[in-house]
């Protein structure tokens, strides 16, 4: 019996929430003093997946991150939490949410500066894919987070179908000249 045949079916979304904290420091800003998008988005993955891997219990890929507002900009020295959790777990894929704060440590004031949504897919050891727990919600926006992971992977599959087809149609006019 491997490890994921030990695993519950079904795991609640409190059991996946996760938290990091970090303090912005000099290489972590632009030229204006301000946080990095990019840095930000690898403390944004690094949130997600701790909350995929605690959902999943294997390894996990990001498939993909999509729909990231930059509310407000991040400043060098403010404190930045973020927290995550699994949204909706489907069949080998999860939808984790991360919401991202600053505060900054003079005032004390908190404020919310970035949100996103990323998938994660299971796999073992050799990148098999692998299937993961359900989620069960508990709380009013627990529900409203479950139904909204639906429409957006709907809504993501339209698009990758459309950009598949938009490419086999370049390639098609192209009369396969074009390089992968
Ligand atoms: C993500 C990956 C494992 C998907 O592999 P694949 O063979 O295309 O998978 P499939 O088409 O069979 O889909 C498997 C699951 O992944 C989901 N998935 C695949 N591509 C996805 C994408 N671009 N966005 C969201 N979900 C995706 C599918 O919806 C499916 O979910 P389900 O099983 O819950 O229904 C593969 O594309 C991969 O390894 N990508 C690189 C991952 C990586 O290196 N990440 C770090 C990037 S820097």
């Amino acid at each position: 019996m491997n490890a994921q045949e030990t695993q519950p079916m079904v795991r609640t979304v409190a059991s996946t929430q996760s938290e990091m904290t970090e303090i912005i420091l000099p290489n972590d800003t632009n030229t204006l003093g301000n946080l990095l998008g990019g840095r930000l988005m690898h403390f944004i993955d690094l949130t997600g997946a701790m909350a995929a891997y605690r959902h999943a219990r294997t390894h996990v890929v990001t498939a993909s991150m999509d729909h990231i507002d930059f509310i407000q900009p991040v400043r060098l020295g403010d404190l930045v939490t973020l927290k995550s959790s699994v949204n909706r777990a489907f069949a080998r894929s999860m939808e984790v949410g991360v919401k991202v704060w600053a505060e900054n440590t003079r005032t004390g004031a908190v404020t919310h500066v970035a949100s996103a949504y990323l998938v994660f897919v299971a796999t073992d050891e050799h990148g098999r894919l692998q299937t993961v727990p359900q989620i069960k919600p508990e709380t009013a926006d627990e529900l409203r987070r479950y139904d909204d992971a639906l429409r957006r992977r709907e809504h993501r599959e339209r698009e990758n179908a459309r950009r598949k087809e938009a490419k086999l149609a370049a390639a098609r006019k192209d009369g396969g000249k074009a390089k992968p």
